[in-house]
């Protein structure tokens, strides 16, 4: 789905984009390194979350989402399995200068098809900052526990409810 970057009334102050962003799952290397280089700009440099790099042992087999503008990686979100059946979201990111684009959103909903197409996910959650949670909520994840810290930030535990686990 693509996010409706020009549709807004003439007093909209959003940032317009020249083009509309294509969301690709990142394959080549040249695009998995702007991946992990939007990433390191929010998650180290912007929000200072991790020291040096932001990478893990999850990135071996994640799934890499990219949002591209004009050739450039300008949004990111990664989906990996942790348990048989449970897959989580995260390293939601938008550059600075794409944010309140509707690019977010429409990177959590790329995210949520990917997960609502494989046959292989029961569950789909995210950990998610507490700043973002009414962000998640309007996009209708639903919060589940209570805050607790990670990264020296309070986060939430936050679940997608996928159609087979409605049914
Ligand atoms: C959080 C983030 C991904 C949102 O991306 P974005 O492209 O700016 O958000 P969108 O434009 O898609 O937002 C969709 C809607 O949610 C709103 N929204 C955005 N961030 C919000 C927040 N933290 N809380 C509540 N609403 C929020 C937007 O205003 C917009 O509302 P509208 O439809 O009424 O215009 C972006 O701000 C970001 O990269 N932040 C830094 C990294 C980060 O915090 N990642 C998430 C970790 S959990």
């Amino acid at each position: 789905m693509q996010p409706h970057l020009h549709a807004s009334a003439e007093t909209d102050v959003r940032p317009r984009p020249a083009a509309h962003p294509v969301l690709t799952v990142a394959e080549t290397p040249a695009e998995l390194a702007a991946y992990h280089q939007l990433r390191r700009e929010v998650f180290v440099e912007e929000q200072r979350l991790f020291e040096a790099d932001d990478s893990d042992l999850r990135d071996h087999d994640a799934i890499p989402i990219i949002a591209t503008v004009d050739g450039r990686v300008v949004g990111v979100v990664r989906c990996y399995r942790k348990w048989k059946g449970v897959w989580f979201g995260g390293r939601l990111a938008v550059s600075r200068d794409h944010r309140t684009g509707l690019l977010g959103a429409s990177l959590v909903r790329r995210a949520v098809e990917l997960m609502e197409a494989r046959p292989d996910v029961r569950r789909f959650f995210a950990t998610v900052q507490v700043q973002n949670v009414r962000f998640f909520e309007r996009l209708d994840w639903l919060a589940r526990g209570r805050p607790f810290p990670l990264a020296g930030c309070a986060h939430r535990l936050m679940e997608y409810p996928l159609r087979r686990a409605r049914s």
